[in-house]
């Protein structure tokens, strides 16, 4: 069942659902409103057991633009730390620790608070005519829902110092050769190319996916012997479920396996 919301389309057809950012007059940029529609629906995916991967979107020439700038006049110190900045980090981080992959479809312009969503997501497949950038140094700010972090850890020291620094966009194909995003594909071909992947990582078993979106993302933060040591009880976990008995199974067997989620 698809779900009314005011700045974004929410449309389940199992295993996958879809988050279309929908504000496309002021470029899709994230108000307090669409923060509030993505916790509800990052809510819905997370407990729905049909779900299995997620796409977002952007309707329009843009993913996002970032936070809307509106957001932040008048508010105080305090109300941009807990309504916009906390809200935020936690919606992201939301995301990232789900444990059901997040593909991100970056149809157009893909800045500030756009593209902190967009490093949040596992797998990021854009448009040739997307561009990307954190202009956030424009408006005497820096980035807060991860631009100077997640960004870091994808392209490395230079390059995100780079990119914050002169608030400058970068196209698809230079986003690409950084790392920032993973594939880029003629505009007509993104909604088809993310829901093919969607469509082939849902068919992986779960338990495992969510071993090796935990393995990744955690074991990232912790030194190197640390992260082999939580690689292994990510392994063993994955190897005590009965999706790995079937697919050695199948395997020996030479058939095709049935993975059923336990
Ligand atoms: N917050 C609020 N409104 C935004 C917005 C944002 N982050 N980004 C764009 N908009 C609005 C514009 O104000 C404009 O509204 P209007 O038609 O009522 O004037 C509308 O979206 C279209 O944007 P416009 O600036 O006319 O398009 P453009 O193609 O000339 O420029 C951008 C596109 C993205 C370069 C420009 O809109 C921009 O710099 N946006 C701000 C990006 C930013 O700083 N993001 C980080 C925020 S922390």
């Amino acid at each position: 069942m698809d779900m009314p919301y005011e700045t974004i389309v929410y449309e389940k057809k199992p295993p996958i659902a879809k988050i279309t950012l929908n504000r496309p007059d002021v470029l899709n940029a994230v108000n307090e409103q669409m923060l509030f529609e993505l916790g509800d629906v990052l809510e819905d995916i997370e407990k729905d057991d049909d779900i299995k991967v997620a796409i977002i979107t952007g309707t329009g020439r843009a993913f996002g633009a970032g936070a809307d700038i509106m957001m932040f006049k008048g508010k105080s110190y305090l109300d941009v730390r807990k309504k916009v900045i906390e809200r935020g980090k936690r919606t992201l981080a939301k995301m990232e620790e789900m444990g059901k992959p997040f593909i991100a479809a970056l149809n157009g312009l893909t800045l500030g608070g756009g593209c902190e969503i967009a490093m949040a997501c596992d797998i990021r497949i854009a448009s040739e005519k997307a561009k990307f950038g954190q202009p956030e140094i424009n408006l005497g700010l820096t980035p807060g829902w991860g631009g100077t972090q997640r960004l870091t850890r994808l392209v490395g020291k230079g390059m995100a110092k780079k990119i914050d620094l002169t608030g400058d966009m970068i196209d698809a194909d230079e986003a690409k050769a950084i790392g920032l995003v993973d594939e880029v594909v003629p505009a007509e071909k993104l909604e088809d190319s993310a829901e093919k992947l969607a469509e082939k990582l849902a068919s992986k078993p779960p338990i495992a996916v969510r071993c090796m979106l935990d393995a990744i993302n955690k074991g990232l933060e912790m030194p190197l012997r640390e992260a082999l040591s939580f690689e292994t009880d990510e392994f063993l976990i994955s190897f005590a479920s009965e999706d790995a008995k079937e697919g050695i199974s199948a395997f020996i067997e030479k058939r095709k396996a049935t993975f059923k989620g336990k």
